[in-house]
């Protein structure tokens, strides 16, 4: 079973940037990269680092001697303490992705009207001579990322 847990607003973790959050005893580092939200666990698989801190960058990859190209910039974070790199978008490493890797959470951006809708689902409707009961106007403002745990 998931539960869901509000990062923050949309508009504060731009493109390039993360946060790193706490949730019960985990922290997870929430990036934006060019728009799409990724989540990764602060804990790097060698000898436990705090991974997200560490610096996001790129990475070579090479398909002959002497050719090289850089790809996925802005994409790789860099663990601070060894220097091992992960995808943030995948949480495999870079050096062996099919036997090293961080643990991946699910993280949304749920708008205004998605919202909407989970607030008009928790709503009852009256029947036959039910009293009325005191409403009150609730909105949402802004485009909130959400964590699914
Ligand atoms: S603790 Fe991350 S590379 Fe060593």
């Amino acid at each position: 079973m998931t539960t869901r847990h509000e990062v923050c607003p949309a508009e504060e973790l731009t493109p390039g940037e993360r946060r790193i959050v706490e949730v019960g005893n985990l922290a997870i580092g929430v990036f934006n990269i060019d728009g799409e939200y990724y989540a990764l666990n602060n804990v790097c698989p060698h000898q436990l680092a705090p991974l997200c801190e560490g610096r996001i960058t790129g990475t070579v990859t090479s398909e002959s001697v002497g050719e090289y190209d850089w790809e996925k910039n802005g994409q790789i974070v860099q663990c601070p303490w060894h220097h091992w790199e992960f995808d943030i978008t995948t949480g495999e490493s870079v050096f062996n992705p099919h036997k090293v890797r961080t643990r991946t959470f699910d993280v949304e951006v749920e708008s205004k009207s998605d919202r909407d809708e989970q607030v008009s689902c928790y709503g009852t409707s009256l029947q036959g001579d039910e009293p009325p009961v005191q409403t009150y106007d609730v909105e949402i403002e802004e485009d909130i990322i959400v964590l699914y745990i």
